[in-house]
């Protein structure tokens, strides 16, 4: 029945979709948790929007019975790893991530192994699987601060986001071992539309996601984790226009935080003029509407890897709270 990753219900199309998620909320004591990158309608109905740090913060708190996650498959997963006395519900079960994909359990434990006295620090965007073969997570929004916490010489292993390590090494002069992983949607950028982009808006501000590559953050006036890019453009003073090197959903919130601005979003490598999340963009308010009536994909997880993975998490919660974060 959810071969297609998603209950299909035939939806009377004369329903207030709007409406009805709103009272399935109120009478099912539901949160809709929604990442930066979900579609503007899902971000504007959301309980709370955020980033992978402020979702998994939320989902750890949140005393609502029901947690309806409009994300991808491992946020959905954290969230009930951190929460696993909810019914934690996912619109799409194929919501996946490359990234994700990128870094299989079975190698990752022997790549692991070959490097013994190292610490194992991954990205939250990975499988519960990967996180409890880790000693901590980290996001974007954490992450410098997090490896800078440990000695110099502390050997680390940094999976799976190999474009991310490269950015921390660089930015904290380590030299961590690296997972070849990668975002296949920030990896998809094109440097020379990018400048061009820029020669076209001279004025422009370019911010950058660390999971872009290299050569494309070099240009960058700042890089960030989503919830930094949104917070540097409504604080910044000094210009009015952004070329927004990330996913596009993040538009949103900037343009809604800031009216007034100019925000471009850089194109990718094919002949779109932005670069959506194939993954993130599978969710929709019909299925949310289904998911939330019939209460259905649930995100079911075995208790012993929940046990696992929850260790590396809770670390890293721990070390954010530390940080102010
Ligand atoms: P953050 O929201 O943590 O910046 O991560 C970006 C991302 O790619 C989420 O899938
Ligand atoms: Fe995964 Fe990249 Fe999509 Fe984020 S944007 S969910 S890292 S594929």
């Amino acid at each position: 029945m959810l071969d297609k990753g998603y209950l299909e219900v035939e939806i009377d199309s004369a329903l207030d979709l709007v409406k009805e998620i709103n009272y399935l909320k109120k009478e099912k004591n539901a949160v809709l948790l929604a990442h930066y990158y979900q579609n503007p309608d899902i971000q504007d109905i959301a309980d709370y929007i955020g980033d992978s740090l402020g979702l998994a913060q939320q989902a750890e708190k949140t005393q609502a019975d029901i947690i309806l996650f409009a994300g991808v498959h491992f946020m959905a997963e954290t969230a009930k790893i951190l929460n696993p006395t909810k019914k934690v519900l996912i619109p799409d079960l194929k919501a996946g991530c490359s990234l994700a994909d990128s870094c299989p359990p079975d190698k990752f434990a022997a790549f692991k192994a070959s490097y013994p006295n190292h610490i194992v620090l991954t990205y939250i965007n990975c499988t519960a699987d990967i996180k409890a073969l880790s000693d901590v997570i980290v996001t974007s929004t954490n992450a410098v601060q997090i490896v800078e916490s440990f000695p110099k010489d502390q050997p680390i292993i940094f999976a799976p986001d190999k474009n991310l390590g490269a950015y921390i090494n660089k930015k904290t002069g380590r030299n961590m071992v690296l997972w070849d992983g990668a975002c296949m949607v920030h990896e998809i950028f094109s440097l020379e539309k990018l400048l061009k982009l820029k020669l076209q808006n001279p004025l422009a501000k370019i911010i950058a996601h660390p999971e872009c590559e290299a050569p494309l953050l070099e240009h960058a006036d700042f890089i960030g984790s989503t919830t930094a890019l949104l917070n540097y453009t409504k604080k910044a003073e000094n210009g009015n226009e952004f070329i927004v090197v990330t996913e596009t959903g993040i538009l949103h919130q900037m343009q809604k935080a800031s009216p007034t601005k100019t925000f471009i979003p850089a194109p990718p490598n094919n002949n779109c003029a932005c670069n959506d999340c194939p993954y993130m963009k599978l969710n929709t308010l019909e299925k949310i509407y289904v998911a939330l009536k019939y209460e259905k994909p649930e995100l079911l997880m075995n208790e012993d890897l929940i046990k696992k993975a929850k260790l590396p998490i809770a670390k890293m919660l721990d070390l954010s709270a530390k940080f102010g974060l």
